[in-house]
């Protein structure tokens, strides 16, 4: 498969969904700490992942080397982690209170600082300094879990934000977003940050996503103003969907 090639996986509903999606971050783990010693890994917020994170602990937790996990975040709305809008409190929940990483090893953006600003500049700092790498960018991470919002949306990067143009910082603040809830200003990983990862694997599922997938897997350059279709990692990009979320004609796994 090329570099820029995106691999794409049907599913009949969201339980096949997260099954196929946990044995996946198993897999990319083992090949991670087997390679490198360490893996490295950003999760997606929102809803869509809550089951993949659940099944990690239920059916993966003793086959996973959890100390070598280093655990970050796509994107954080600027509310406090015990905030049920918090996607740390999602992943927490989830996974996070049920999985032995070392607490020094799990990364949440911050959002106690004085500004959405500052949360952004602090969260740059906290990616350069635990992956390390040039002075430049830091070392790739190993994979990043992604979601795609009803309008094309993915982490905190929204259609014709100013964001999507950084090429240098790999997180930014974010104004509150206008087309989907909940609205308040947010911290997200960047383009050049996602699209130097090893692995991008998207989790999406429900209908009203159905528009906007279809268009961006079309291709075409009118789906280019989508942030989630700017996202194809200079690895492997894979897209799981649940059906209600496909474009009709795609086979189910
Ligand atoms: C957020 C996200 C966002 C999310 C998509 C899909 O903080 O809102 O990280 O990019 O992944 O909106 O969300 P659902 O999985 O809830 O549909």
């Amino acid at each position: 498969m090329a570099a820029d090639a995106r691999d794409v996986r049907v599913f009949t509903d969201l339980e096949a969904l997260s099954t196929a999606a946990a044995e996946s971050i198993v897999a990319i783990a083992k090949d991670s700490v087997s390679q490198r010693g360490r893996f490295s890994i950003a999760l997606a917020g929102g809803n869509t992942p809550k089951r993949t994170y659940q099944l990690l602990v239920e059916r993966h937790r003793d086959e996973i080397d959890w100390s070598r996990w280093q655990v970050f975040f796509g994107d954080e709305r600027f509310v406090p982690s015990d905030d049920k809008r918090s996607n740390y409190k999602m992943a927490h929940d989830a996974l996070l209170s049920a999985a032995p990483i070392p607490p020094g090893h799990v990364h949440p953006i911050p959002t106690d600082t004085r500004t959405v600003g500052d949360a952004a500049d602090a969260y740059d700092e906290t990616l350069r300094d635990v992956l390390g790498g040039g002075d430049t960018q830091p070392s790739a991470i190993d994979l990043v879990l992604l979601g795609v919002g009803p309008d094309g949306h993915t982490a905190s990067l929204f259609p014709g934000s100013p964001v999507l143009s950084e090429r240098a910082q790999w997180a930014r603040a974010v104004e509150a977003p206008t087309t989907v809830q909940p609205a308040v200003p947010r911290v997200t990983l960047t383009l050049p940050c996602l699209n130097g990862a090893r692995n991008v694997v998207f989790l999406i599922a429900g209908n009203d996503k159905r528009p906007v997938v279809v268009e961006i897997l079309q291709g075409g350059e009118a789906a280019q103003r989508y942030p989630a279709a700017m996202v194809r990692a200079a690895g492997r990009t894979v897209w799981l969907i649940e059906q209600s979320a496909a474009p009709s004609r795609a086979q189910n796994t």
